[in-house]
């Protein structure tokens, strides 16, 4: 299955009992840097070579869906050259992963403000999607200009129109009307939220979606993340008792 992994982590993983959903807030890219004496747009180049490396994990795995938190609502408010340059990055990974993506049956998704990217961004985010779009193997969500306060005022934005133009009435409201207007319509909640570089928080991330995910924090940055730990995560998760707020 996954060659470069070590047998006995291999041998340990069931893949009978994977997590159909993985969402990963990647952090730590700024500290890697540091830590080197480098710029800190270093670090967001190798933080890319990371997502490569899990994107291809993830297939090769056999994980349904992906998500990944690639710039928040509140990293526009970063230098500008930082600005520029992740989106940059992001241009090129999805200009040099898309041939990559039509031959794995990889098929490519964004959630968020989509609106608010620049437009070359836009354009090759369309592109990879549109040649993408009937691919089963794997999703890939990039979460881009994504805030979960933002999409859940957008989400209720859309029901209050529905209710002032009286094609839903408020008494009917369920879990599920909420869940179908939100930017993750259709997929199931993230089973598995992996945050990198230690920090205790969730930072605007799929607020509504992760409300029985499974939590697990590594001190490893982003871009020394690796396969290795990768499934010694999910090997932790797959020995987690999943209540779901019920009893055992
Ligand atoms: C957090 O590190 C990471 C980001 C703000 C962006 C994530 C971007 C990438 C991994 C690279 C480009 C993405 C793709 C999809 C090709 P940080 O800068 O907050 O790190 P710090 O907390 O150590 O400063």
């Amino acid at each position: 299955m996954n060659s470069s992994v070590s047998p006995a982590v291999n041998d340990r993983l069931d893949v009978s009992k994977l997590p159909g959903h993985i969402a990963i807030i990647m952090d730590g890219n700024g500290r890697w840097a540091e830590k080197r004496l480098m710029n800190r747009i270093k670090g967001h180049q190798a933080g890319a070579d990371a997502v490569r490396r899990i994107v291809r994990t993830c297939r090769e795995i056999g994980i349904p869906i992906l998500t990944l938190y690639a710039f928040s609502t509140e990293n526009w408010q970063r230098p500008e050259i930082e600005v520029t340059t992740l989106m940059s990055l992001l241009k090129k990974f999805l200009d040099s992963e898309r041939n990559e993506m039509i031959e794995n049956n990889i098929r490519l998704n964004a959630i968020g403000q989509i609106d608010k990217l620049p437009e070359d961004v836009r354009t090759s985010l369309k592109r990879t999607m549109d040649l993408t779009g009937k691919n089963k193997g794997m999703l890939l969500n990039l979460a881009l200009s994504y805030g979960g306060r933002a999409e859940i005022v957008d989400m209720t934005k859309a029901i209050a129109g529905k209710a002032r133009d009286g094609k839903i009435d408020p008494d009917s409201i369920t879990a599920e009307i909420v869940a179908d207007q939100l930017y993750t319509r259709g997929m199931p909640d993230p089973d598995l939220l992996i945050r990198t570089s230690g920090e205790l928080r969730i930072s605007n991330f799929l607020l509504w979606q992760i409300a029985y995910t499974e939590i697990f924090i590594t001190d490893t940055l982003w871009p020394d993340f690796g396969k290795d730990e990768f499934i010694r995560i999910l090997i932790d998760f797959q020995r987690r008792e999943r209540r779901f707020g019920n009893v055992r």
